[in-house]
């Protein structure tokens, strides 16, 4: 454990995004499988990042791409067996990598057994595990809902997609009107919350290190502070610490404050909720375009509430992107990508790379919708490794991919960027071999911000470590930009594009360059 309370190894962690079904396929079924993403750790090893997220690989009828689980405890057959998912762990840890997996505690498919017994009119077991009102005819207020397909007499609250029911861990102040709306301590919430850590108990103990939690500010029912499901999430914290205090825990929540007061290590940024994420790279001016009309400072201003929120401690991740929202080569391009990278991976908490952002994998327009990915379809296209059939993913015949490739003649490929010194994959291994050697650059060293002006670039933050300082000066505008400092720069550790220059106290950026240097 470190300073923050987090296991130590998440300090230098640099995660890769695994969407199973898209990134190899090893039998030549023309979906992906867990025997191909074995046989490529060692290249995700070799780019520099040593841990994975994987989303969802349970028993699933795949409406949501696997976030609509019909079986928690089984692997999804077409991408292996339980025991080839417990080789993949011992194949990660195997080279000193972590592996965390998806966990999807709010909801579950409409094909889940629970499901089907809580649909019964007569009382069982499983009455309660959802959100069910008590007649047909009421609704559950501000969710919406499954109504008329089952015996019981009710409508069931969905959580996102309306074959997804929500699980019932209770509301935070139930309406003493209204029976249906039970508290957090009523058996049916409490047997929800005891089978979850049920879950986590089965994939820890095999192997597992940890999970990305989905949706997990959205739990308890009508809970607007959060203040239910940070409880409920704590009384998870409470059995981890006594069973698998080693495990990381990331949130998909978006509130840093709420999320670390659940006792989550990391929290991700997304494309919603009040980060400003989007002014980043996917809005109509990203400030990392090189039309530099971008601006930094409304991003910048949450990032510091959320970091003072959560006492200063690194654990905001950024992603590159990820299978929500479009890829972050549709808006951004060429050597601005580079550029977006020696920013990833120079903020405090673990970067998230998302498979393919490290060749500029690019969103793949109009497709139609595959395993309800709808306007997300695009983001979630085969890996492309090579120049061989179906860019190397797979061997079956194109007509089989279980979803469409970018078929365009000049998609980048692993294999060529591989060859090609100035490409984006060398970029991003040379900036996390920086980031590496250089703990001031690693989750906890601390951030501030030198310069972030509205409407304006560069954009400037020092890094403080133990034993050292680093200010990153970036420039994704392609023009040259100047600002005042007061640091004296030392030693340049890593830079890209032009040289970057002092004039009396002011610093002379040239267009789209980034230097990195001790102070
Ligand atoms: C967030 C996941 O990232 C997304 O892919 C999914 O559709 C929803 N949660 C529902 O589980």
């Amino acid at each position: 454990m470190n300073k923050n309370n987090q296991p130590a190894w998440l300090n230098n962690a640099i995660f890769y995004e695994i969407y199973p079904q898209s990134f190899n396929d090893s039998n030549g079924d023309g979906i992906g499988d867990f025997q191909g993403i074995i046989e490529k750790l060692d290249y995700i090893k070799n780019l520099g990042c040593n841990a994975i997220w994987m989303n969802p690989c349970f028993a699933s009828p795949f409406g949501d791409a696997g976030y609509d689980v019909s079986d928690y405890y089984s692997a999804a057959p077409r991408y292996g067996t339980n025991e080839d998912l417990r080789r993949l762990f011992g194949e990660v840890h195997k080279r000193n990598m972590h592996i965390l997996l998806d966990l999807v505690p709010g909801h579950t498919s409409v094909e889940h057994k629970w499901f089907r017994e809580s649909m019964k009119a007569e009382k069982n077991q499983f009455t309660d595990r959802y959100v069910w009102t008590d007649s047909i005819w009421e609704e559950p207020q501000g969710m919406g809902c499954i109504r008329g397909i089952s015996d019981r007499d009710g409508s069931c609250a969905v959580n996102f997609f309306s074959h997804q029911p929500a699980l019932n861990y209770g509301f935070y102040k139930p309406d003493p009107d209204k029976k249906w709306q039970q508290s957090m301590d009523s058996e049916g919430p409490k047997a929800s919350l005891e089978e979850l850590k049920n879950i986590m108990r089965f994939w820890l103990g095999m192997g597992c290190d940890g999970f990305r939690v989905d949706m997990a500010g959205s739990l308890v029912k009508h809970d607007e502070e959060g203040k239910g499901t940070i409880r409920l999430w704590q009384n998870v914290r409470e059995f981890l610490n006594q069973e698998f205090p080693q495990a990381a825990m990331v949130s998909e929540w978006g509130e840093p404050d709420k999320s670390l007061q659940g006792g989550f290590h990391m929290d991700f940024l997304l494309h919603f909720g009040p980060s400003h994420y989007n002014d980043l790279f996917r809005c109509e001016e990203p400030y990392f375009s090189n039309r530099g009309k971008g601006d930094i400072s409304e991003f910048v201003a949450k990032y510091k509430e959320n970091y003072e929120k959560s006492e200063r401690k690194g654990l905001i991740c950024i992603p590159s992107g990820n299978h929500d929202m479009d890829r972050l080569a549709r808006l951004i391009h060429g050597d601005n990508l580079k550029i977006v990278f020696a920013f990833l991976l120079s903020m405090p908490g673990a970067p998230f790379i998302y498979y393919g952002d490290e060749i500029g994998m690019r969103y793949v327009e109009n497709l139609t919708s595959v395993e309800g990915g709808y306007n997300r379809t695009g983001s979630r296209t085969p890996m492309q490794w090579d120049d061989t059939t179906n860019a190397g993913f797979s061997s079956a015949p194109k007509e089989m991919l279980y979803i469409k490739q970018d078929e365009s003649v000049d998609r980048p490929t692993v294999e060529a960027q591989m060859e090609d010194e100035n490409s984006l994959y060398n970029e991003i291994r040379k900036i996390i071999s920086i980031r590496q050697a250089h703990e001031a650059l690693q989750s906890n060293a601390e951030i501030e911000f030198v310069y972030a002006e509205k409407n304006a670039y560069p954009f400037t933050y020092l890094r403080s470590g133990e034993r050292e300082k680093i200010l990153v000066i970036l420039n994704p505008a392609s023009r040259e930009e100047t600002f005042e400092c007061e640091y004296d720069l030392k030693k340049k550790i890593y830079g890209f594009g032009g040289e970057i220059s002092v004039e009396g106290n002011r610093i002379v950026i040239p267009a789209c360059s980034v230097g990195f240097y001790k102070i």
